[in-house]
């Protein structure tokens, strides 16, 4: 695992967007997978705008959603899809063929988690995940009691999951399940990337990284992967014993 601490949320978007440009160029035809949540979005941003000035081609590669609330879709207001495409995809005009993510308005969401794995199979595995970390250090919807072996699945989400869902969701109707990638299709990637910003992220990143590897801490399961780099601001790297 590699630490990096970056000063500000500036410069660690500016960081995990040049780490992750290199890879696109280095690797045409690869899948990745992108969290959707705030600490990423000035990333996409970027990303965005290397695509438009020519920089890299975001249509050499593949997409994969990581995670969606359970009865959200397309159209709804703080679903995963909605960020994703609005934030990036669509910004970037990645073609909607090159991407494939959860519908969590499908009836049948055993069917979504095939399609997934299905995707993830055929395009060789994920080669790249980019992930932030949540207040109980869910990884996608991992939440805590995860499991290092998981493809993608249905779950309940946390309590703390559902109180701090409601920063996305300005009614206060979080939905109570997600679907998500698992672990094992993360684990595999050969660049994990996890990013945290902010003081609020402090104690939690501490724990991730530096406390016991266990599933009741779902980011800390990520430290067995040889290829983790961590990208921190300095408040989110406020705690870490050095
Ligand atoms: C979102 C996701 C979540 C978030 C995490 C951090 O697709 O997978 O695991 O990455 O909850 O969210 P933010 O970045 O909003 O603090």
């Amino acid at each position: 695992m590699t630490v990096n601490v970056l000063n500000d949320s500036t410069a660690l978007a500016e960081a995990v967007a040049e780490k992750i440009a290199a890879f696109v160029k280095a690797n045409p035809g690869a899948l990745m997978c992108f969290a959707a949540g705030d600490t990423p979005q000035k990333v996409y941003l970027l990303l965005a705008d290397k695509h438009k000035s020519g920089e890299i081609d975001l249509n050499t590669m593949w997409f994969v959603g990581l995670d969606e609330w359970v009865g959200l879709g397309n159209d709804d207001t703080g679903s995963c899809r909605q960020v994703m495409y609005s934030g990036f995809y669509d910004l970037a005009a990645i073609d909607h063929s090159r991407i494939l993510a959860f519908d969590g308005l499908d009836e049948n969401l055993d069917r979504q988690c095939q399609m997934i794995d299905k995707w993830i199979t055929d395009k060789g595995g994920i080669a790249l995940t980019a992930l932030g970390i949540g207040m109980n250090a869910h990884v996608g919807f991992n939440e805590p009691g995860a499991v290092a072996d998981s493809l993608a699945h249905v779950v309940a989400l946390d309590d703390t999951t559902l109180n701090v869902g409601k920063k996305y969701f300005p009614s206060g109707n979080v939905p109570g399940k997600g679907i998500t990638v698992g672990m094992a299709q993360l684990l595999a990637a050969n660049e994990l990337l996890l990013m945290a910003s902010g003081e609020c992220k402090a104690e939690i990143v501490k724990k991730a990284l530096q406390g016991k590897i266990t599933g009741a801490v779902p980011a800390s399961l990520l430290r067995v992967a040889a290829n983790l780099t961590v990208w921190l601001d300095s408040a989110a790297a406020a705690a870490l014993v050095k």
